[in-house]
């Protein structure tokens, strides 16, 4: 135990442990985060629907839906991907949540969509070529390392046609400002998002300042198991995202405030980013 908890305690190196795989494929919190994804009461997996109804919109006015491939990377249960359909794109959504990608299809049947969902990891499987757009929403690229985050644009470069467009968003340096270390635990913190047993969790928030880098790390103890996640979060401004998409071989177009499409202000919260191949 003391072991666990001093460890637990330590700030690790940027990046020295990646747990995303667990967060959305463990059966049993996926199922949750499907819950949270659909849940109009938090932000925690996915945006609200009248704010993805306004992305999809600015995306549709911008850059042109109808007709064109798209494919969504993360793209969860659906929610973007369903809007770009609805609006003419030949969608695929990519994610390795089969529990996302099953409300997913699920939802593309109801609305007599023709939408291609695979399961497959973004980072590590093949990815359909010949696309007019790629899009990675909710600042998945954020919780990326450095060395992940140029192999996944080199692989969006590859699958973009010449012209094509890559959508993404981040979270920006005043949001890292905005952070705090901390250090918590208790019976069953998040109800039974953890675990269906009582269970304690214990949350250390390390910032690592100059990298602009935050981890949230959790170690969940229930009576048949514990577990560890590592919750990293990159945190940029438009120089240093453009600088590390351009050196991926994709020149950054536009910088915008994700909601509502507008030029990027340091108010806005999370920053679009359009990149063409
Ligand atoms: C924060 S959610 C966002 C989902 C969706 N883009 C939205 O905004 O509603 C991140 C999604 O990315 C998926 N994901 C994360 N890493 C992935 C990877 N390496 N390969 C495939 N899917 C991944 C997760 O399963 C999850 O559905």
């Amino acid at each position: 135990m003391y072991s666990d908890l001093d460890d637990l305690n330590r700030k690790p190196e940027p990046f020295s442990r990646y747990t995303t795989d667990t967060l959305w494929t463990d059966p049993w919190i996926a199922q949750k985060m499907l819950e949270y994804h659909l849940d109009q009461g938090t932000d925690l997996a996915s945006r609200r629907v009248p704010i993805i109804d306004g992305i999809v919109d600015w995306f549709d006015r911008k850059i042109g839906l109808s007709g064109k491939a798209v494919c969504d990377l993360g793209c969860g249960p659906g929610l973007y991907a369903t809007r770009m359909a609805e609006r003419g794109a030949q969608v695929t959504g990519v994610d390795f949540s089969a529990v996302s990608l099953a409300h997913a299809r699920a939802e593309a049947t109801a609305k007599n969509l023709d939408i291609a969902y695979r399961q497959a990891d973004y980072l590590a499987d093949d990815l359909p070529g010949d696309q007019d757009i790629v899009t990675l929403i909710y600042c998945d690229y954020c919780t990326l390392s450095p060395q992940s985050r140029q192999s996944l644009v080199r692989r969006i470069n590859r699958m973009l046609k010449p012209g094509g467009t890559f959508v993404f968003d981040v979270y920006t340096v005043p949001q890292f400002a905005a952070r705090h270390e901390a250090a918590t635990y208790g019976r069953n913190p998040m109800g039974d998002f953890w675990s269906p047993d009582d269970h304690f969790g214990f949350q250390t928030t390390f910032l690592y300042d100059e990298e602009k880098l935050a981890l949230d790390r959790y170690l969940i103890v229930d009576l048949r198991r514990r577990f560890e996640i590592f919750n990293w979060l990159q945190y940029f401004d438009p120089e240093t995202i453009s600088a590390e998409v351009a050196q991926a071989g994709l020149v950054v177009e536009e910088a915008l405030a994700l909601t509502t499409g507008e030029p990027w202000t340091p108010e806005a919260g999370e920053l679009a980013i359009l990149a063409r191949a």
